[in-house]
């Protein structure tokens, strides 16, 4: 049916605008998910993330994962005619890998999606939330606890290259202003997700 994925760096309000989805689209039968994902793989994905493996290491089993999600998750429920939200999902691979793979790979953005090639189910929609990486990392300091992405000179690069896909992809993304007030974003995303998912039914019926 149709697919639509949130991004944006750690800390710019994605986790938030999607619990108040799970709850405003309660009556659409949308299936709520998330990458690194809820399987044993994505529990060693976490892992990874927490012992810091390499970077090569670290984008094969991200891309693991993914391929785990759009098996188990993603190829199941588009097939059975409902919407799906993704809150992360292959642009943050092309966005964070892309970045601590520079310097390891020549383009790390070509090898990135050739890994992919052939097997992704790319996203219909996407809703990129975009803001000064200091604001989403002193947010990340009042919640506490710190990943090994939350580098301000990595969040910069992260974010950079969300930019890139999102001018590079039009008509896919969606790029939000991450300072809008918590009920503002939630409705505007609201809003979007119907319209999309009310033309992707009648597209259907014709
Ligand atoms: P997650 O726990 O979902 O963090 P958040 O709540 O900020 O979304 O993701 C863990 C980290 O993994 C996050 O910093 C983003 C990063 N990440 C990648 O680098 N590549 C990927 O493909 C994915 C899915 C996540």
């Amino acid at each position: 049916m149709v697919l639509i994925t949130l991004e944006g760096i750690d800390g710019c309000g994605k986790s938030t605008l999607f619990t108040s989805l799970q709850n405003s689209l309660s009556d659409t039968g949308t299936v709520f998910t998330r990458e690194p994902g809820a399987t044993w793989i994505g529990a060693q994905v976490r892992r990874a993330i927490a012992e810091e493996v390499d970077p090569i290491t670290e984008a094969l089993l991200f891309t693991a994962d993914h391929a785990a999600h759009i098996e188990s998750v993603i190829r199941p429920s588009l097939a059975r005619g409902v919407p799906v939200i993704s809150d992360r999902y292959t642009d943050s691979r092309y966005a964070y890998q892309w970045a601590t793979l520079e310097g390891i790979l020549p383009d790390p953005l070509a090898w990135l999606r050739m890994v992919h090639d052939g097997w992704t189910i790319p996203p219909d929609h996407t809703i990129l939330i975009v803001l000064p990486v200091e604001v989403a990392l002193s947010r990340k300091k009042e919640i506490g606890g710190k990943e090994h992405f939350e580098e301000s000179s990595l969040l910069e690069k992260v974010q950079e290259h969300y930019l890139h896909l999102a001018t590079e992809d039009p008509s896919r993304f969606l790029v939000v202003d991450g300072e809008l007030g918590k009920e503002e974003m939630a409705s505007l995303a609201e809003r979007v997700i119907r319209d999309w998912c009310e033309s992707s039914r009648s597209r259907r019926r014709r």
